[in-house]
């Protein structure tokens, strides 16, 4: 992790020295022109299947709007902006921001704001009217002393746990688990067929997994007190909720490069179940070309994780006005398309995400999406660990740091002490 650390904070120096280049990625100096054209860069960490899908919809119609200027493609791979973020860090450091970058709303972009590295976009939230159109929930999480820092694209949801439903069918398991204990026995159930019975990828999709049986055990009120002052992780509730994941992670297959191979091996039949957000829908379902174009219900199917009926685990994807970006005006035209209802409606569908806004075309969102769309209305709602909504970043880095000790030592009392003291050294 550490040298994993070193390499991107190297990556990123070469970045800042790297005057012209071409490479994407964010290795290219930005404010150029291309075809007499002005740039815009764009940084986010959407270039894998399933996730460039919905970026390239966006692109489209931003193009079509704004032809003075040319998109410029600065994403990073990586799920969960696992290398990104770290790049993104030591651009803004080094004043060398993107002309716009993708942020999640909430905790995540505290740090940026803190360091008066954004502008506040409270005048395009008045010009465009963007307070009538967003949940004022989620108006709430992205202000700060009443000033708004990022235009929210879509929602995700977290806690959706995919399965296979012939491997489900071959292990003898006749319904989705609805509770850990089921979970539990299904994942035993699966062991006796020789399948994967829970795939994983990279670290960070543990972190996922564990927000997901963190918020299934403790029920949604002790699971957002976890992120409040006075929060207790010592908590015997933690504790039982700690021991459940590790009977969980027993089940794990090898893991895998990153959440879209572990979320395959559902889709093809290798593995029953996998807990990812709805971008796997995506990737599941999208054409060839970007996705895996497999049969909804058939190749792959999906209920809330266990124990989390009921309650939305969210997330959302923004996107912020750095201070400096080099093409300021053309990084607000792509805020105002990614906070437009056809830019939404472009892509969402795609993304694997229902939209930010209220007043999007519901009958875009089908099959999967149909439903996160009635539950994200009806449900009670809880913050996403890993996606940047109930945690700032340092305490999302002990927390990763947590699970990666964890993984090599499987020590669940040493997970909790390590919790507990994240907690306490980033809760005021
Ligand atoms: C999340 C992000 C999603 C998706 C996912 C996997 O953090 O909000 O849009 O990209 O990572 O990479």
């Amino acid at each position: 992790m550490r040298r994993w650390l070193a390499t991107a904070a190297m990556a990123g120096l070469l970045a800042l020295s790297a005057c012209g280049g071409q490479e994407p990625g964010g290795t290219q100096a930005t404010g150029g022109t291309a075809g007499g054209k002005q740039q815009v860069e764009v940084f986010s960490w959407w270039t894998g299947p399933g996730e460039a899908d919905g970026l390239k919809a966006m692109v489209q119609i931003f193009q079509k709007q704004y032809p003075n200027y040319q998109f410029f493609d600065a994403a990073v791979a990586g799920g969960s902006g696992d290398k990104a973020k770290a790049l993104l860090k030591t651009k803004l450091d080094g004043n060398q921001p993107p002309d716009t970058f993708q942020g999640h709303a909430g905790a995540e972009l505290q740090g940026y704001i803190q360091d008066g590295k954004l502008e506040e976009l409270n005048f395009l939230y008045d010009e465009l009217k963007l307070r009538d159109v967003f949940p004022s929930q989620l108006v709430e999480q992205i202000s700060v002393d009443g000033k708004i820092y990022s235009v929210p694209v879509n929602i995700h949801r977290s806690n959706v746990m995919w399965f296979n439903p012939n491997v489900l069918k071959e292990a003898g398991i006749t319904a989705p688990p609805k509770t850990l204990d089921e979970f539990i026995a299904a994942l035993e159930k699966v062991k006796g067929t020789g399948k994967i019975p829970l795939s994983i990828g990279s670290e960070w999709t543990v972190t996922h997994l564990l927000e997901s049986v963190l918020l299934g055990s403790m029920g949604t009120d002790a699971y957002n007190a976890l992120f409040k002052p006075g929060a207790n992780w010592a908590s015997p509730e933690v504790k039982t909720a700690l021991e459940k994941f590790n009977t969980i992670m027993s089940y794990a297959g090898d893991p895998q490069d990153d959440w879209q191979p572990a979320a395959k091996q559902v889709a093809d039949g290798q593995a029953a179940f996998n807990i990812m957000g709805d971008w796997a829908y995506g990737y599941f379902h999208n054409p060839p070309e970007g996705g895996l174009g497999k049969k909804s219900k058939v190749d792959f199917d999906w209920a809330p994780s266990p124990g989390t009926e009921g309650t939305y685990l969210w997330l959302s994807d923004s996107f912020t006005l750095p201070k400096g970006a080099k093409n300021r005006e053309g990084a607000i035209a792509w805020l105002k398309v990614a906070a437009s209802k056809e830019g939404q409606d472009a892509f969402n569908p795609k993304k694997g995400s229902i939209p930010a806004r209220k007043d999007a075309d519901k009958s875009l969102y089908t099959d999967y999406l149909a439903d996160a769309l009635e539950d994200w209305s009806g449900n009670k709602l809880a913050g996403s660990i890993q996606h940047g909504v109930a945690v700032n970043q340092p305490w999302l880095a002990s927390i990763n740091e947590a699970v990666g000790l964890y993984l090599g030592t499987k020590d669940v009392a040493a997970l909790q002490q390590a919790l507990d003291a994240a907690a306490k050294a980033n809760l005021q």
